[in-house]
């Protein structure tokens, strides 16, 4: 059975916690993604411990933003992890994320739109007029046009995202809620099966999962009801 479309996200107090979470649900799910709160405190080494013997891909969760020579360096220093994914904000311009997409020629170079943490209000106030949804929308664009293979945005902006970028690019949805689930500081949540309906790639799901009493019985419960409407829609 193919592992399904969800990166877990492991936001873990320690090394071993993400590491037990890892194993628990790497039967069911593509994607493990390490953040930086538990990559700054445990650096490179963190990649191999979530891995493990599953081979499971790695979503390194880093939201590179500097001048493009150090994004550039900073990428090429974790190339070598080869993580599935790399994450860069799209505000750090074009010349920015070519330099991540040359520095890490292995790794699929996302970027990330604009914080689904920050409302209409808060743009204005940052000097970017216009609701949020165009300046995804902008920066979506920009983004690909710079050699980006993947998109993060909010799971109500992707068939927005989806109409502007076409069909061949990554499409990374956080704030995925299963219905019944907590919304926790999550605003703009979709379930995982609307997220897919419109249009995302990969869901990116932490909490529901890991802070469930059996980790792994809830990977593999997501897992079981995304094949179902698919089986259902084909
Ligand atoms: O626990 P939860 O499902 O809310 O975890 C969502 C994950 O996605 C967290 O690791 C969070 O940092 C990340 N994320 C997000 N919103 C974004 C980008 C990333 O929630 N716009």
């Amino acid at each position: 059975m193919n592992p399904a479309p969800i990166a877990v996200a492991l936001d873990a107090p320690n090394l071993e916690t993400a590491a037990r979470w890892a194993t628990l649900v790497t039967p069911h799910v593509s994607t493990v993604k390490v953040g930086l709160e538990l990559y700054l405190r445990y650096g490179p080494d963190v990649v191999a411990s979530v891995r493990g013997a599953s081979g499971v891909q790695v979503f390194l969760d880093l939201k590179l933003h500097d001048i493009p020579a150090t994004v550039a360096g900073a990428a090429h220093a974790v190339a070598h992890l080869k993580p599935a994914y790399l994450t860069v904000h799209a505000g750090g311009g074009p010349a920015m994320i070519r330099a991540a997409v040359e520095a890490a020629p292995q790794t699929k170079i996302a970027a990330v739109t604009v914080l689904t943490s920050l409302s209409d209000d808060d743009l204005t106030g940052l000097g970017l007029a216009g609701p949020a949804s165009d300046a995804v929308r902008r920066l979506s664009a920009l983004a690909v046009e710079a050699g980006a293979h993947a998109l993060v945005c909010s799971p109500m902006e992707a068939a927005a995202v989806r109409a502007e970028v076409g069909p061949d690019v990554t499409l990374i949805t956080p704030g995925v809620r299963p219905r019944g689930s907590a919304a926790q500081d999550q605003a703009r949540v979709a379930t995982p099966e609307e997220a897919l309906a419109a249009g995302a790639d990969l869901l990116v799901i932490g909490r529901p999962i890991t802070a469930a009493p059996d980790p792994g019985a809830a990977a593999a419960g997501i897992a079981a009801a995304l094949r179902r409407t698919s089986a259902a829609r084909s």
